[in-house]
């Protein structure tokens, strides 16, 4: 969700605008991937390295976390949204990390979208995470060297929705993955727009749709092959 900044800029309003015009968008995004009937939306909100903007900006986003979660979390559970985070949520203040598990205690049994959000995450981190445990099943015994596989490691990826998205959407006209879901996004396509994350809406979510509809995936087979 890039970009805020940028288009609060744009409009000669302080970036808080930009942050706040975010959250509209992402309410908008989430509803029509319910209409929609999408499996799953990971968004990534807040990555490791967002902790070196100035204090001011990150005080702001977490106390606006805090109260999206609390505004929006009937919302979303009306609507049979799975609510989950991924990310090292221990370093939030403590409202916030009580406000991240009443929100996913509540949706836990919802069977609708699943709302995944990154924050405080990074994909090096998650995999370096993995393989600190995985050092430390070896060094107790619990675990043989050569059982060390993708499919082992594919399966400690915390949250089994986020292992393998068909579709990753980047707004604000940069062309990187800047950290994000680096292992899942193995066989990902990838689509870029000039959009800043505001202006996200509907439209450019179909757009993205109908253009990753168009694609052929051949996860490195000949298209024959299926
Ligand atoms: C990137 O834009 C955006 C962020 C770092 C924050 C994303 C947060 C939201 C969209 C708010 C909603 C989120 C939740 C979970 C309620 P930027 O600040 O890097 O923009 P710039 O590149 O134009 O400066």
């Amino acid at each position: 969700m890039d970009g805020n900044g940028r288009w609060a800029k744009a409009k000669g309003l302080p970036r808080s605008v930009g942050h706040k015009a975010g959250v509209t968008a992402l309410r908008d995004t989430v509803m029509h991937c319910v209409k929609k009937e999408i499996a799953t939306l990971t968004v990534y909100a807040f990555s490791r390295e967002n902790w070196q903007r100035p204090s001011t900006e990150v005080d702001f986003l977490l106390g606006l976390f805090l109260t999206a979660l609390d505004e929006e979390v009937d919302r979303l559970d009306d609507n049979n949204v799975h609510l989950g985070f991924i990310g090292d949520t221990a370093a939030f203040p403590d409202k916030l990390q009580q406000s991240i598990a009443a929100a996913e205690n509540k949706t836990k049994n919802n069977d609708g979208l699943h709302l995944v959000v990154a924050v405080n995450y990074g994909g090096r981190w998650e995999i370096s995470r993995i393989c600190r445990e995985l050092a430390e099943e070896v060094h107790t015994g619990g675990l043989q060297p050569d059982a060390i596989t993708e499919m082992l490691i594919d399966s400690r990826i915390k949250n089994r929705f986020t292992r393998a998205p068909d579709l990753f959407i980047r707004t604000g006209g940069e062309q990187r993955i800047s950290n994000f879901l680096l292992w899942q996004l193995a066989y990902s396509e990838l689509y870029f727009t000039d959009l800043f994350w505001p202006d996200f809406n509907e439209q450019a979510l179909d757009k993205a749709l109908a253009w990753y509809a168009g694609r052929n995936r051949r996860f490195g087979r000949l298209c024959k092959q299926g």
